[in-house]
């Protein structure tokens, strides 16, 4: 009796649990859908200056200065993002470079902007070639192409204490950079970033 009663009990819980999960994929697909519906994030590299930027010949040694505002606006939010394990990394010809972290940061369920400055300086040894040989068409352009990718974890604030984990957010701002100096104004047309989850 008591053996049956609690197999049918277990039985029970199985069924709960399995209700219970379909219940919260739901939700969960539905507060991804509500925050991520398409137009509702934007990332705009608004500002970008390039004070350093060479090629030693023969070392193949990078020396690079860049500082950047990407501009990260969600329009509309239903939910309350916070943002977490932020890195940006720049690549030269599909050559990673520069690596660096960025703060966390979190997102009101409003229309909001938030300005991430990476900045990135040192030196990087490339590999010869194709970077090399890029590097002296653009240099001699005066424009060099230098891909930034911003990665972040999110988590979705749905009620104090209450958090799910968010979706990863990549970042791509595919960038025209001239180098800048203290003499002229280093202009710089604000550039879209690719965003893919
Ligand atoms: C990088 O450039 C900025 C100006 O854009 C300057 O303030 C900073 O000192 C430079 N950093 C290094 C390490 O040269
Ligand atoms: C929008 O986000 C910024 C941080 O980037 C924050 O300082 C500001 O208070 C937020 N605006 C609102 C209305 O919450
Ligand atoms: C600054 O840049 C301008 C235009 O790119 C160039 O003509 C000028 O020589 C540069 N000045 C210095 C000090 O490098």
């Amino acid at each position: 009796m008591g053996w049956r009663r609690s197999g049918s009990g277990a039985l029970c819980g199985v069924v709960s649990c399995v209700v219970g999960v379909m219940v919260c994929v739901v939700v969960v697909a539905m507060v991804v859908y509500l925050m991520f519906r398409p137009n509702l994030l934007h990332a705009t590299a608004a500002q970008a200056e390039l004070s350093t930027f060479s090629l030693a010949l023969k070392a193949w040694t990078l020396t690079y200065n860049l500082s950047l505002a990407v501009d990260l606006t969600r329009h509309n939010a239903r939910l309350a993002l916070r943002y977490h394990s932020l890195t940006a990394d720049a690549y030269y010809q599909d050559q990673r470079f520069a690596h660096t972290r960025l703060p966390d940061f979190a997102q009101p369920a409003i229309t909001n902007t938030t300005r991430l400055t990476p900045s990135f300086h040192g030196r990087q040894q490339l590999f010869a070639g194709v970077a090399a040989a890029a590097f002296r068409r653009e240099d001699t352009q005066g424009t060099y192409s230098i891909h930034v990718f911003i990665d972040a974890k999110t988590h979705i604030n749905l009620a104090w204490p209450i958090t799910l984990p968010g979706p990863n957010i990549n970042l791509h701002c595919p960038l025209r950079l001239h180098l800048s100096n203290a003499t002229a104004d280093h202009f710089f047309h604000p550039t879209a970033c690719h965003i893919s989850y």
